[in-house]
């Protein structure tokens, strides 16, 4: 995606672990959130009045202003109606989708938006649910979501706008054309709105009835075709087959299970490892995934073996790990996520005890990527990868594993590319010979954003890497140059070479 979305959804705040709420301290009340099925028949009139209204990311960018996001994540709302207070088209749209606050019925119909959408709200309206103005990868969606204020609990099945998770699990995902798509756990629906831009059939699927109904509805507010189906995990497409399978799973790993867009209902990090098992069923030949997830590291195991160890034979799996943290970091993001106040101490408690009982020493949070293979030899590779990486990284993921098959077919025999984006970085320092280079750093400019320091000889032998000589005959060079035998050459280079085949500087 180009940039984050522009209005957040206020419980969805952004943290590198994604967009939750904590473990509830008391059983939820029962849901007072709109039922989406009712709205969808007016969609269409609502997609017109907001494009009439000018409604728009960069619009209400320029109209809430840079500091929108951090004054809606605290209810304050001041600075907000001062800005939107002149009456115009936009500004009601942006109060009763945005702001979620109330406008006299006769702006509100001025505006376009039916009555349907409306709900009675001091002397006038308000929107029954929230938009959310989304670009990813230049494609611009409109979000609908359930209402909700930061001064109030979370209901256990409300359905949350574009989170942090979501972006993440939005930049990871390839956007190349493919035919059947699956949208697994889909929420409001952020997954498949921008995978049926590439996809020719994108099928939804989430166990929670008002967030296939969402789903339902953010695909008629933007004309998209989605199959939205009701259900546990695989059982609505059971026997169905997929190019591309997209999931931000609830993945987060506590003592709680009261939220559906959160809590798995499975022990520990069980579900995840369940939908890592079951999904190669649902991949044809050459079909990718791309899941988050987290998982735990446990005292006297190692959690990178722990995750590996999902993926089952048919695929070739790619990890990229994002974040390891310690369960008191952890914990202390989910509860700080949602504002717990005064329930922040015993919950932290009781989820820290949690942890304890189970041995666990770290939870790690990652993008987990595979690839159906044609036999049952599959192999699978762990990144950490801490740095910040582009915006959209998704084309990686075919990528690695296409360089991996390359790797697998021998590294002297390829005439490898040195990638477009590469480029590098001298510190040099005068000497009484003039400039005389001390480091070089390669660093790539897009996809996971990898650098590396590199030698006067490496730096030589990768900007012969031009795609037309294969690398035999490159090393037999340097060797010549480096006064080394090309055993002595080979031995030293390629180590080196496979690693930077497999972090993407070089390519097939
Ligand atoms: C973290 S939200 C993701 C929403 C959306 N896809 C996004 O990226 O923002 C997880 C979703 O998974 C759904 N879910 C939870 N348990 C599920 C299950 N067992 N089977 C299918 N969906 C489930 C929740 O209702 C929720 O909508």
């Amino acid at each position: 995606m180009q940039r984050p979305p522009a209005i957040p959804c206020p419980s969805g705040r952004p943290t590198r672990l994604g967009s939750v709420a904590p473990v509830p301290a008391e059983p939820p009340t029962p849901s007072r959130l709109p039922d989406p099925q009712e709205l969808l028949a007016d969609a269409p009139l609502v997609w017109a009045a907001l494009g009439t209204g000018g409604w728009s990311a960069t619009a209400l960018d320029d109209l809430l202003g840079p500091t929108a996001r951090g004054h809606l994540d605290r209810d304050e709302l001041a600075p907000l109606l001062r800005r939107t207070d002149g009456g115009s088209p936009l500004e009601v749209l942006a109060r009763l989708f945005v702001l979620g606050v109330e406008v006299d019925l006769k702006q509100a119909r001025q505006a376009g938006v039916p009555e349907t959408w409306l709900v009675p709200d001091g002397f006038g309206v308000a929107a029954a649910v929230r938009l959310q103005p989304v670009v990813s990868g230049g494609v611009e969606v409109v979000v609908a979501h359930d209402p909700h204020r930061a001064s109030t609990r979370v209901e256990s099945d409300q359905v949350l706008g574009v989170g942090a998770a979501s972006t993440t699990l939005a930049a990871a995902t390839p956007r190349a054309l493919v035919g059947r798509t699956l949208d697994l756990g889909a929420g409001s629906g952020i997954q498949s709105l921008l995978a049926e831009d590439h996809s020719s059939t994108v099928v939804a699927t989430d166990s929670n009835l008002r967030a296939t109904g969402y789903t339902r509805l953010s695909a008629a507010l933007n004309a998209r075709q989605v199959d939205a189906r009701t259900g546990d995990l695989f059982d609505p497409v059971r026997g169905e087959l997929f190019d591309l399978v997209v999931s931000n799973p609830p993945f987060v790993i506590g003592p709680g299970s009261g939220y559906t867009y959160r809590d798995g209902g499975r022990n520990g990090d069980d579900l995840c490892r369940d939908l890592v098992a079951r999904l190669p069923r649902h991949l044809v030949e050459g079909g990718t995934a791309v899941l988050l997830a987290n998982w735990l590291h446990v005292e006297g195991e190692d959690g990178d073996d722990r995750v590996c160890s999902w993926f089952p034979p048919e695929v070739d799996g790619w990890v990229v790990q994002r974040e390891l943290a310690s369960p008191q970091d952890y914990i202390t993001a989910w509860l700080r996520d949602s504002d717990e106040r005064e329930r922040f101490d015993p919950m932290y408690d009781a989820w820290l005890d949690w942890f304890a009982l189970r041995r666990v020493e770290a939870v790690a949070f990652g993008v987990l990527t595979m690839r159906r293979r044609r036999d049952g030899g599959g192999q699978v590779w762990l990144d950490d990868v801490p740095q910040p990486v582009a915006p959209e990284w998704g084309e990686q993921v075919p990528a690695f594993f296409d360089r991996q098959e390359a790797l697998s077919r021998g590294v002297l025999g390829t005439a490898w590319r040195l990638r477009d984006d590469v480029r590098l970085h001298q510190v040099a320092e005068r000497t009484a010979d003039g400039w005389y280079a001390t480091s070089q750093v390669l660093q790539q400019e897009q996809g996971l954003r990898w650098s590396g320091g590199v030698d006067a000889y490496g730096a030589t032998l990768l900007a012969g890497c031009d795609g037309t000589r294969r690398l035999g005959e490159l090393l037999s060079v340097l060797a010549v140059s480096a006064g080394l035998s090309e055993d002595e050459a080979a031995d030293q280079v390629l180590p080196v070479v496979e690693r930077l085949v497999e972090q993407g500087f070089l390519v097939p």
